[in-house]
């Protein structure tokens, strides 16, 4: 039985501070049901991993290089999120595509990277608004799977994440109807090209504006395996009701 995940991407917010949601989170879910990971910014990734020691609550990375080491002035490795403690990263995050050029030839290096050293890979995909109106969704999606997701995919170490990029941090998300289509789409393609066992095995996530008063809605539509929450993952307040309403 494949285990839901409510994952929290902390984006570039946070100091030492922000600590505290975090050992609140651990504390108010001590058997969460489902599988819970915050990605904090870099410097507070081991001490996070720390926090979160004995509790349900996994930490991961926001992004790592497709290089085991070497001359990258500012980034880091997967196996440098693994020494931090971190069990996962985030790669292919549309702001890192738009910020940083990113394109899904490198989030597949990235990924395959990650893979390599032991971490589970939160691989994002999405259209933006002018695709969308263009009724381009499902090729650009197309598009970004097929080139973003290395052939090492299994169920155990890759998870989707569906970020429509004009729902993200805009109050808007999708209809549940067109988050169905997007994750049927996904996954079918994903057993297609990754065999029916394995296909069916890999979480696929919705992302864009979850927040508590919206989460069981979601979590209601077939093939939605959790969520990445930015915004609403800062407090526990907020995040908390949303891992409830997939549990
Ligand atoms: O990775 C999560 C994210 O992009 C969604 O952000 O703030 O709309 O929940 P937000």
């Amino acid at each position: 039985m494949k285990r839901k995940l409510a994952a929290g991407n902390w984006k570039m917010n946070g100091t030492r501070a922000a600590l505290a949601e975090l050992e609140k989170i651990a504390a108010a879910h001590p058997e969460a049901a489902v599988d819970i990971l915050i990605c904090p910014p870099y410097q507070l990734l081991a001490q996070a991993a720390d926090i979160a020691a004995g509790s349900p609550v996994a930490i991961g990375g926001q992004d790592c290089h497709n290089e085991a080491s070497g001359a990258h002035t500012g980034d880091i490795s997967a196996a440098m999120l693994v020494d931090t403690g971190a069990t996962a990263v985030i790669v292919g995050h549309s702001e890192r595509r738009e910020d940083h050029n990113e394109t899904s030839a490198l989030v597949r290096e990235k990924a395959r990277s990650a893979i390599e050293a032991g971490l589970t890979a939160i691989i994002c995909l999405g259209e933006s608004e002018a695709q969308r109106d263009a009724a381009n969704t499902l090729d650009i999606i197309a598009g970004q799977l097929a080139t973003s997701v290395p052939d090492i995919t299994t169920g155990a170490n890759t998870v989707i994440a569906y970020e429509p990029v004009w729902a993200i941090g805009t109050g808007k998300t999708p209809t549940t109807e067109q988050i169905d289509e997007v994750h049927d789409f996904i996954r079918a393609r994903l057993v297609r090209r990754f065999g029916e066992t394995e296909g069916a095995a890999i979480r696929l996530l919705y992302g864009g504006s979850v927040k508590p008063g919206n989460a069981a809605e979601i979590f209601a539509t077939d093939n939605v395996d959790g969520a990445l929450v930015g915004g609403a993952s800062l407090k526990a307040e907020d995040f908390s009701p949303i891992i409830k309403a997939l549990e």
